[in-house]
Order: structure tokens, then sequence, then C-alpha cells
């Protein structure tokens, strides 16, 4: 197994693991210093491209990303979140994962859960790409939002689902809006770590979109801590720029050739 998977594994008894998605080189080059993991999610479909969900999103328009964002990694482990229908039988995910991985040098894909996939899994596993599996709200496959593990019931379906991706030899698990009390469970019963969204501090690390973290996004669910309001900083520089376009203070002499 990659010396940058192994290490992942291991912080599940250190410390957090500090994952962020990126779709462009200049914020990777910013996240590389500060994350375990960097993931170039298909999040990339609403936060960047405005559509209304993240089904519409080609592999193409992912690998091109992925490439864009392995021009400024250099120590995070580079994950790659693979579209849907690009993974619904094995034969078509070795063909596609097998690109991805040769156009990106990505370390690893995400694959989510449909409660179906594990034997996917277990195969790509096989042929030694690192899979991270991806539980509760998964967006390719659940249409309407709502947080999963609520109850008894559902709880259950979680463990079993969590522990069979654990089996088909995922390296870790994304668990996006698991309530806390199951997210606590799970994260205590699988030996992988339990990477959360959404799923409070009891997983052994967090992701967000940075999009939203940065205030960007426009989208800020209850999860989303909004570290940064960047649309209202690039509000006020664009009403500098406009002005100063306006009264002819830009460009000035040292603007000018
Ligand atoms: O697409 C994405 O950004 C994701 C993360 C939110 C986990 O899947």
């Amino acid at each position: 197994m990659k010396k940058k998977i192994i290490k992942i594994k291991n912080l599940k008894s250190k410390r957090k693991i500090v994952c962020l998605t990126a779709y462009s080189k200049p914020i990777t080059k910013l996240l590389d210093k500060h994350c375990d993991i960097i993931l170039v999610g298909d999040s990339v479909a609403t936060a960047f491209y405005g559509m209304k969900n993240t089904r519409s999103i080609s592999l193409e328009t992912i690998i091109n990303h992925s490439i864009a964002v392995s021009k400024g990694i250099n120590r995070s482990t580079f994950v790659v979140d693979m579209p849907i229908n690009t993974y619904k039988n094995f034969k078509q995910a070795k063909k596609n994962i097998t690109n991805v991985l040769k156009k990106t040098k990505c370390d690893a894909v995400k694959l989510e859960s449909n409660g179906r996939n594990y034997n996917i899994i277990k195969n790509i596993v096989r042929l030694g790409i690192p899979v991270m599996g991806h539980i509760g709200f998964t967006p390719q496959y659940k249409k309407k939002f709502k947080p999963f593990g609520l109850n008894n019931n559902d709880e259950k379906k979680l463990i079993d689902e969590s522990k069979k991706i654990e089996n088909a030899g995922a390296f870790s698990i994304v668990l996006e809006c698991v309530g806390e009390k199951t997210a606590k469970k799970i994260s205590k019963i699988l030996k992988i770590p339990t990477i959360g969204i959404g799923s409070s501090k009891f997983c052994d690390g967090q992701i967000l979109v940075t999009d939203d973290l940065i205030g960007l996004s426009g989208f800020y669910p209850k999860f989303v801590k909004k570290y940064l309001n960047l649309r209202k900083i690039l509000e006020s520089t664009f009403v500098k720029y406009k002005k100063d376009v306006i009264r002819e203070k830009f460009p000035n002499k040292k603007n000018s050739f």
C-alpha cells in the first residue's frame, strides 16, 4: 500500500484528519500545506459550475480539474471523486478509474455507496487502487437532502454499510450528514478512519467544500462553518475597480508602458 494511504490510516489513532476540496491549482497550493487529504469532489458541479446537483458532471470535467489540482499538490493525499454512472459495474469502473489515475496521478478515488457496489470497491482495491467510501447522504443517489442515522433502524443500516465498505478494503470512509450518535459508533467500530461532513466531532477527520468554508458558494447548510465572507470582500473589491476605471484612476502611470 502507498505510503500516503498508510499515513492516513495511521492518523486514526493519533489526531484528527484535515480534509478539504479543491478544483484549481492556486487553491490547492494553499491547501496543500494544511490538509492531509485534498479531494476533487463532484461538488465542483454545484459549487463551481452552478449545476442543480452533482449528477450532471462529466468524468472529463472531473479529470480536467484534477489535472489542475495535481499541479498544486505536493504533500497531501490526493483523492478524486468518481462521478455517477462511471462505476456502474467492475468493467466500467476499472476502465474509468484507470484513466483517472493515468491522467491525474491521484493517490485514490472516492466512490459513493449505493448499498450495492461493495464488490466493485473490493475488485478495484484488489487492483491495488486505494478507495475512499462515502455513506449517509450520498448526493449521487439520494435526491432529497436529509440527515441519516437518526433512528435505531437507520443506525443499524449505516453500521452494516460501513462495515461492508471496510471489509471491501476501503482505506477511509466519508460520513455525510450522519447523526452524532451513529457517527460516533461507526468511528469506534471501524478500523479505517471516518471523515465527517455534517457528522459531528466524533469522526476521525473532517471535510468541507472549500467554497462553502470561504463563503463563496452561497450554499451554507447548518453543518458549514463560514470561516470567511469572501463574497463580501470580492464585492467591495469589484466596486473599487469599477470606480477607478470610471474615474480614470486605473490604469495609472505605474500600470502603463
Ligand atoms: O463532492 C464532494 O465535495 C464530496 C465531499 C463533500 C465529501 O463528496
